[in-house]
């Protein structure tokens, strides 16, 4: 799409445990990114404890906020529009990113765009590096996903497969019954003693293993668009009670392979038949669990349909996948009100 106004657009993201800002030039260049992750404030506790999460975005705020515009040597001034994730996710910590968002977008009388998380994961594949902050300046720019695009969402809170017709059109096909794909990794990686977050180390721990070794089941759901990775993890819990019957030491690089294996089997399978299906002529896989090696892998390798994973930095949660949906939303005229609140359980479509 050429004919979109040019707009700079400042994107806040605190829906979980990141606290996140960052600055996109017409939806896709990016200027400047910042993160201040509280993986370490949340390990020990293995999982994200929401009354901390948001605290510590109340106090890493504002100073995200001031690290993204030095970064890409803006000011308030030069920014055309202020994106905020509105949902979903936690309450208390979106409200943090929603109130400062409001505030800029008031104290300088700029346009508020409220933006769905799972949109923004979407929009992670339409990012890409500007010049003014490649490594190789002669890097080439990632083409546009083209529509109609299959697009897989894999993240910790959400696995779902949707159709997307155009921009900020979505038909949602399926989704999960129970556990999100990166739920299972993170509630398997505790299972087997791996750290949080267990998609990392569940992937980490595999390389070693034999993934053939245990044959964990694959939920199909013939005739369906929907996942379903709970028998998945129970059956992981019993293979590991009887092997602790037997030995003392557990064979964890096996049983994260063969489980890892089972999850990347049908996310790609049910994938490649949904986009065959739908006529898609692309593929886009976004969300946390779209940095794990072996799924970008077996996606890549295939040569059926151009397939878009954005880079590792931008498959786990962040603002410039937020700032490029903003920037769509901007630019096809969806402006949000001041007084926008959180919506913690916004569905996509
Ligand atoms: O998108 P995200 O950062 O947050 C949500 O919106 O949920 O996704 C986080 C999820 C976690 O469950 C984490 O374990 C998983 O993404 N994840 C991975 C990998 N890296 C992160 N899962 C599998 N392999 C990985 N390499
Ligand atoms: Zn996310």
């Amino acid at each position: 799409m050429t004919d979109l106004k040019p707009a700079r657009v400042l994107a806040v993201e605190t829906s979980c445990d990141e606290t996140a800002c960052a600055i996109i030039e017409n939806g896709r260049a990016l200027l400047s990114s910042v993160i201040a992750s509280q993986i370490e404030i949340h390990a020990r506790y293995g999982g994200v404890f929401p009354e901390v999460a948001s605290r510590q975005h109340v106090l890493s705020i504002t100073g995200v906020v001031e690290q993204a515009l030095a970064q890409a040597h803006l000011t308030l001034n030069e920014i055309d529009a202020i994106a905020v994730t509105q949902g979903p996710g936690l309450a208390g910590s979106l409200v943090v990113g929603v109130n400062m968002a409001k505030g800029i977008a008031l104290g300088m009388g700029k346009p508020l765009i409220g933006v769905n998380h799972l949109e923004g994961h979407l929009y992670s594949a339409w990012v890409y590096d500007s010049p003014l902050r490649r490594d190789e300046p002669g890097d080439i720019i990632p083409p546009e996903p083209q529509f109609p695009l299959m697009a897989l969402l894999v993240s910790g809170g959400h696995t779902e497969l949707n159709l997307m017709t155009d921009h900020l059109t979505y038909q949602r096909l399926g989704s999960t019954l129970d556990d999100a794909a990166g739920e299972a990794f993170d509630k398997v990686a505790r299972l087997l003693g791996l750290s949080y977050p267990g998609g990392p180390s569940i992937q980490e721990a595999a390389e070693e293993g034999d993934s053939h070794r245990f044959n964990f089941p694959r939920a199909w759901l013939e005739d369906t668009w929907n996942f379903s990775f709970s028998g998945l993890k129970t059956s992981v819990l019993y293979e590991v009670r009887e092997l602790q019957k037997k030995s003392n030491s557990l064979p964890v690089p096996d049983l994260a392979a063969s489980f890892q294996q089972a999850v990347i089997d049908v996310l790609f399978k049910k994938t490649m038949n949904a986009a065959r299906e739908f006529d898609a002529k692309e593929i886009l896989v976004a969300g946390g669990v779209s940095a794990n090696r072996p799924l970008r892998q077996i996606f890549k390798a295939q040569t059926e349909f151009p397939v878009h994973i954005p880079p590792l930095s931008l498959c786990t949660d962040n603002a410039a996948m937020i700032a490029s949906a903003g920037y769509y939303r901007y630019a096809l005229g969806h402006v949000s009100q001041l007084d926008i609140d959180v919506l913690p359980t916004w569905p996509l479509s």
